[in-house]
């Protein structure tokens, strides 16, 4: 059986847990998050992703102080990831403080850059305006977030929807080297060459979107009703949502799958104690490589730092 520990130890030095509960969702309402949360401490999660641009910030922040009062975890034990929205390149700092205190909290674990991409305005879900493309400058962002850290801010720094030639450029002048770059993973879109990269040069990914992000605006239902995935999940008396899981634990990533419904939530965290063999690893090996969001938003021929979606992702799409 393949072992999988719960944890992975970042370059820091910091334990980052290997499931947590991503909070990406259409319509945030703060009790749904409370509900979510609190199911998810009580079956084991110790790892919470929110962004600036989801709008779970405040609700998660909630949340988590009072399950700190209730005693049912401490801060200490719990790891809280946020992200620097496209519209905040300027000023890392002022944009952390400000998640700081919408979590209510004194630091957070994880900090990332959201996308290489710098706005003037941006409005989930809507087409963004050729006027509010502003020329990325990945260097100066990223010693704002060096800053952070250095401030106490966050205990660790990363990026989120780097390319591996984007984290190699970045590390060309980076201080700190990013601890962790978060992207869009689960056996359509396995990630091989970034996870190669990242593997030897000491960087953890961690995998968004892990089920595909069925039923949502964004997502696909593809992955989860893939024939392979549902045969390998009846053969060893899974769903098909623990397979994808467990196939990304497998692969060294943690994994980050939303869900604000009790029942899913402890589903997602029963992939501990079982295995997928070499045979299931070599059959999702091959399925077929399709990205589901390619990030065509932030493509454009006149204003866009990236012309194609091939430039955005350099190629690796
Ligand atoms: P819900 O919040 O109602 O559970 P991803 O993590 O890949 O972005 O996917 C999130 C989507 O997958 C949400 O629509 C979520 O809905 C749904 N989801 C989460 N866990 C499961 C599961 N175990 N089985 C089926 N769908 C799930």
């Amino acid at each position: 059986m393949a072992i999988v520990g719960r944890i992975a130890v970042l370059n820091t030095g910091a334990r980052i847990p290997l499931i947590g509960l991503g909070t990406a969702a259409v319509n945030q309402n703060e009790k749904d998050i409370k509900v979510a949360v609190t199911a998810a401490l009580q079956v084991g999660y110790k790892h919470f992703d929110t962004a600036r641009l989801y709008g779970s910030e405040h609700a998660l922040g909630k949340a988590l102080n009072s399950a700190f009062q209730n005693r049912l975890v401490s801060r200490e034990d719990v790891f809280v990831t946020t992200k620097l929205k496209n519209t905040e390149h300027d000023d890392p700092v002022a944009a952390i403080k400000d998640s700081l205190m919408n979590l209510q909290q004194e630091y957070v674990d994880l900090f990332l850059i959201h996308w290489p991409i710098k706005l003037r305005t941006e409005i989930p879900l809507t087409p963004i305006k050729e006027e509010d493309f502003l020329p990325l400058d990945i260097r100066s962002t990223w010693q704002g977030m060096e800053q952070c850290m250095e401030m106490g801010l966050t205990k660790a720094i990363g990026v989120s929807n780097f390319s591996s030639k984007k984290v190699e450029d970045l590390m060309k002048y980076a201080k700190i080297p990013p601890a962790v770059d978060q992207v869009e993973m689960h056996p359509h879109w396995q990630q091989k060459k970034l996870r190669d990269y990242c593997n030897k040069h000491n960087i953890h990914v961690s995998a968004w979107s892990p089920l595909g992000s069925p039923n949502t605006p964004w997502g696909s239902n593809r992955v989860i009703d893939n024939p392979l995935i549902q045969e390998i999940a009846q053969k060893h008396g899974k769903t098909r949502a623990q397979v994808m899981l467990r196939w990304g634990l497998e692969q060294g990533v943690s994994v980050l799958p939303k869900s604000y419904n009790a029942g899913r939530i402890s589903e997602n965290f029963q992939v501990f104690d079982w295995s997928l063999t070499p045979d299931d690893h070599d059959k999702i090996s091959k399925l077929e490589q399709r990205k589901i969001q390619q990030g065509e938003q932030f493509v454009n021929s006149t204003t866009s730092p990236y012309k194609t979606v091939e430039e955005l992702w350099d190629g690796e799409i």
